[in-house]
């Protein structure tokens, strides 16, 4: 429910002795905003806010959070009932659609994207191309980087028909590219796409079958991949998205921009956290330390360690999304058979940051990172593949936002100002005399 509509008060900036009236803009939900724009023209001052920790870049109406209550909504549906009903590409089409898919719609999205997954042979060469020891979001980014090369006819963010061919060109290859980085990695052939299997499905198999063997796992597996998928779908204007408006600001293509946002994506404050947490339980496990004795370290900061897995920007409370996840863990571990000692050492962990201050006087809680790998790892995906994951699963929220972009009219080209604090005016010296 939106919230009640009230007038927003008055809000003055006094600059000397002139009261300069802000325009507010409303909000359906969560905060409201005051108008910057004019601040410059009418003061001579900027902003400043590094880290925007105060700054709205758009007005969305994709995604909602609110980070004290623990609330996320994609176009106003709860991410609850989203996980336990929806799939991976419904949920894509709602964010890119504005609306949930009819039972034809969803049917011939899901058969247009079926039809795509397939990577040319020549396209193929890249996987052989970059070095094995490659960190995989890195082949991710140049994979992606080159679909614009490979489908120029999808490339005017002005042209709807070509945007609609790239999203779901992305979406289509972008399960087969991930499941190569890690064969290639793994030195195992790259399979083809089938058709008739699901996204999830075709997915697990080209990336984990065996020459000779069939890939067979409990519907379990592909319940909670297409669940993790669900989660990381969209989060409003986090950093990799907003790297994504902004390289798409510049009317860059759609490829680009999702490229740009893969490079923010891989560090281990944003995505590369859930590769960071499984680094973290096996560092405790193989120095012997009990959480505990862990927790000292995070807390003394002497070695900047930080409890990877936990605080957001956003969520002052449980992030919902990590809820979520912490049910699935046990189910899916029991249904592939798995006993993980980092799952003991993960929820000791959390146990021991809940109830000590330091962490509650920060509101640090666990986020969406802090038992995703452990799933990951049972299903068999290696640390380094965690982030490519995320990326998967993050892809439709890229590309929606990257979309309502495109087609707002109040947007303009991403350019910050920024506080000079270097030298004044200095004359050139020669070589010869420094
Ligand atoms: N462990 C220990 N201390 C922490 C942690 C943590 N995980 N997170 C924040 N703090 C402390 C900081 O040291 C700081 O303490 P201080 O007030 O004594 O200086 C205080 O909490 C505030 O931290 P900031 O870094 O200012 O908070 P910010 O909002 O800028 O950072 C972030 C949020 C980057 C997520 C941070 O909590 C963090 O580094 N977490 C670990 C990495 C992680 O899990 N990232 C995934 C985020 S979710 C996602 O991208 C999907």
């Amino acid at each position: 429910m939106a919230k009640t509509s009230q007038a927003l008060p008055e809000v003055r900036l006094q600059v000397g002795d002139k009261a300069l009236p802000l325009e507010t803009v409303a909000a359906t939900e969560g905060n409201d905003g005051i108008a910057l724009s004019g601040l410059l023209s009418q003061t001579g001052l900027v902003s400043l806010d590094p880290g925007f920790l105060n700054t709205a870049a758009c007005s969305s109406e994709i995604t909602f959070i609110d980070g004290d209550q623990g609330i996320l909504r994609y176009r106003g549906y709860p991410i609850e009932q989203l996980a336990q009903h929806s799939t991976f590409l419904e949920v894509a089409w709602l964010l890119l659609r504005g609306e949930l898919p009819t039972q034809e719609e969803l049917g011939k999205f899901e058969a247009r994207v079926d039809k795509h997954m397939y990577l040319s042979d020549d396209f193929r060469q890249i996987f052989s191309v970059m070095p094995r020891r490659a960190h995989p979001m890195a082949t991710l980014g140049a994979a992606i980087n080159m679909m614009a090369g490979y489908y120029p006819e999808s490339l005017d963010p002005k042209d709807p028909a070509a945007v609609q061919l790239a999203t779901v060109l992305l979406l289509a290859k972008m399960p087969t590219i991930v499941s190569y980085i890690y064969r290639r990695a793994a030195g195992n052939a790259l399979l083809y796409p089938k058709h008739g299997q699901s996204y999830v499905e075709n997915f697990a198999r080209m990336t984990f079958q065996l020459p000779g063997e069939k890939f067979e796992v409990p519907p379990a597996f592909y319940r909670a991949l297409d669940t993790l998928l669900i989660l990381h779908a969209d989060h409003e204007q986090n950093c990799s998205t907003s790297t994504v408006r902004l390289v798409g600001s510049a009317q860059a293509n759609i490829y680009m921009s999702v490229s740009a946002g893969v490079g923010a994506l891989s560090g281990p404050l944003h995505g590369g956290a859930n590769e960071a947490v499984l680094n973290m339980l096996a560092y405790i496990r193989d120095h012997d330390l009990s959480p505990k004795q862990f927790m000292e370290k995070v807390k003394s900061k002497a070695e900047g360690m930080r409890l990877m897995g936990f605080g957001h920007r956003v969520y002052k409370n449980y992030d919902p999304r990590a809820a979520i996840v912490k049910e699935q863990c046990d189910a899916v571990l029991d249904a592939l058979g798995v006993k993980d000692e980092l799952l003991a050492i993960a929820r000791e962990l959390e146990e021991v940051a809940l109830s000590d201050d330091y962490f509650i006087s920060r509101m640090l809680y666990p986020n969406v990172d802090f038992y995703t790998g452990i799933i990951y790892r049972a299903m068999g995906f290696p640390p380094s593949m965690f982030t490519p994951l995320f990326a998967l699963g993050r892809l439709p929220g890229w590309m929606a936002q990257w979309r309502e972009m495109v087609n707002d009219p109040a947007a303009k080209i991403g350019r910050p100002r920024q506080i000079y604090n270097g030298h004044g005016a200095r004359d050139y010296v020669p070589l010869a005399q420094r």
